[in-house]
């Protein structure tokens, strides 16, 4: 999900909107022609006709392999579910509408736009607390469609919706995130019954099978700690996947492209021709810089097209400069990862980038005509988990590791014995991958951290003294093999 500026309305109804039959009891089956995609953008691929696991039992999630049978999953709703009720707050500038009975808790307006949607506060939404396009922005990215605006007191789609081609994201650890217009309808074709005021253009649907409000999210993926395995935990992770992926820099770069560049007198005139896709190409090709699939090369064309966009258009030195300061601060409006590693590595390339666009660009200059798009790495090596963390809570979590050694005949418990073992330098680092934190992801994983520790190459900073090795090698040889 991301935010968009562009004054699109929901796509065109005269083309028959694509379907998902959501099965009684049992997965979702999404009509042959909607792409899924995992949590970072990336295509995963299916074979028609697709089953979608929604107990959160499946093997193979996010295929489903009739777990649910087994499993005697139900899709009834729960009484305890949040009311279906629709609050209209009005504002300023617009009315808001919010149906907390729709919210999957992804915390997306709250994270983003406290001034707006404030935790813990009555009113819960103070609609005048930011400008009208950061409004808006914040309600098109609600994943749940529990939020809507409008001008007037009533819910206006063209305004609350964005225009996107049918999609299902698979997020992480949480919801299908619907987007695209798409119809959900039961085994009988009938229309799955919405809460009011939500959005037909997005939902999010229940995954982890858990939901008070199925087939909707309701947030309870949190409560039950629903998690997907992760294919190899000990991989360093790439810039691109650090940074959350195509959804996050495309996110990043339509702040950019709405927020700064139109209001800038040095930089508005050089963008005011741009293509209607600039933000989605440009996030594209970073993705692919920072590590990912190549998606710049594969949707339009590498290397070449992207040199192409610059040359003669003498871009000055000062309106680099601008280009890059406004492209740092959308990543922190975006909210991307903010670690010292992450943004050495990232403004690092911002600054290289932009400046090879002023020479490339200049009057008379000859850019190289086939060169390969750049792979960016962290700097010098420095990845997340190189270097123990200087913050006060970690250093004195790192100083004082108390372990509680179990008797020789006692039994070796995560919670009482393993768990305090881990740092929060140690969960941070490898938080992109599993939670060390937590007894299910350590178990799925146990042998290649034991491998790691015995190696003392686990954690960064220096190898564990013997017997905490010996302890965990204890816990660790009690779990089941690995399925
Ligand atoms: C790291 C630095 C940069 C990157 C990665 C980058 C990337 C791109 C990409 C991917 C495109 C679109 C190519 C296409 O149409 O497929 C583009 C176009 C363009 N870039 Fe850059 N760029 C950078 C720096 C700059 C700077 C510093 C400026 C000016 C201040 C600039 C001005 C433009 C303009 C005017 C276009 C054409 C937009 C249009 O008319 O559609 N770029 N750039
Ligand atoms: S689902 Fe929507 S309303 Fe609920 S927390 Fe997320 S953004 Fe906010
Ligand atoms: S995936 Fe959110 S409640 Fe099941």
């Amino acid at each position: 999900m991301t935010d968009d500026n562009s004054a699109q309305g929901p796509s065109d109804k005269q083309q028959p909107r694509k379907r998902i039959v959501v099965r009684r009891n049992g997965p979702y089956e999404p009509e042959p022609g909607i792409p899924i995609v995992d949590h970072l953008g990336v295509p995963i691929a299916a074979e028609a006709p697709m089953r979608l696991c929604r107990c959160g039992q499946s093997q193979t999630r996010p295929f489903c392999d009739d777990s649910h049978v087994a499993r005697g999953f139900t899709d009834a709703r729960d009484p305890r579910r949040a009311p279906d009720r629709l609050e209209v707050y009005a504002g300023q500038q617009a009315f808001v509408f919010d149906n907390r009975g729709t919210c999957a808790h992804s915390g997306f307006c709250t994270d983003r736009l406290t001034s707006v949607f404030r935790l813990g506060e009555q009113p819960f939404i103070a609609p005048s607390g930011a400008r009208l396009d950061d409004l808006l922005n914040a309600v098109r990215r609600c994943p749940s469609g529990a939020l809507g605006i409008g001008i007037g007191p009533k819910r206006d789609a063209s305004l609350s919706d964005v225009s996107r081609p049918p999609q299902i994201e698979v997020s992480k650890d949480g919801p299908y995130r619907v987007t695209g217009d798409v119809e959900l309808v039961d085994e009988d074709g009938a229309p799955i019954t919405q809460n009011a005021g939500a959005s037909q253009e997005h939902a999010s649907l229940c995954r982890c099978g858990a939901s008070l409000n199925k087939p909707f999210c309701s947030g309870m993926h949190w409560s039950v700690a629903f998690r997907d395995p992760v294919p190899d935990p000990m991989r360093e992770p790439t810039l691109f996947e650090w940074a959350g992926g195509y959804p996050a820099l495309l996110d990043m770069t339509r702040i950019f492209y709405s927020r700064y560049v139109p209001e800038d007198p040095l930089l508005g005139p050089l963008f005011a021709e741009m293509s209607p896709d600039h933000p989605e190409r440009v996030a594209a090709w970073l993705s692919e810089v920072f590590g990912g699939p190549l998606f710049y090369t594969e949707r339009y064309g590498g290397y070449r097209r992207m040199v192409s966009q610059h040359i003669g258009k003498e871009i000055r030195p000062e309106q680099r400069a601008l280009w890059a300061t406004y492209m740092v601060q959308s990543a922190d409006d975006a909210g991307l990862p903010s670690d010292p590693e992450f943004r050495a590595a990232f403004v690092a390339y911002i600054e290289w980038g932009s400046r090879i666009a002023v020479e490339n660009s200049g009057a008379g200059a000859t850019p190289p005509p086939n060169m390969p798009v750049p792979r960016w790495w962290w700097v010098c090596n420095a990845t997340p988990a190189a270097r123990p963390s200087a913050t006060a809570s970690d250093a004195q979590a790192a100083n004082e590791i108390s372990v509680a050694l179990p008797g020789p005949d006692e039994a070796v418990q995560f919670e009482q014995h393993i768990r305090p073992l881990f740092r929060p330098m140690d969960r941070s680092s490898m938080l992109f991958a599993f939670d060390l934190w937590n007894e299910a992801d350590v178990a799925r994983h146990c042998q290649q951290i034991l491998a790691r520790l015995k190696a003392g190459t686990m954690p960064c900073d220096g190898a564990w003294p013997a017997e905490r090795v010996a302890l965990f090698a204890r816990w660790a040889n009690g779990q089941n093999p690995p399925t």
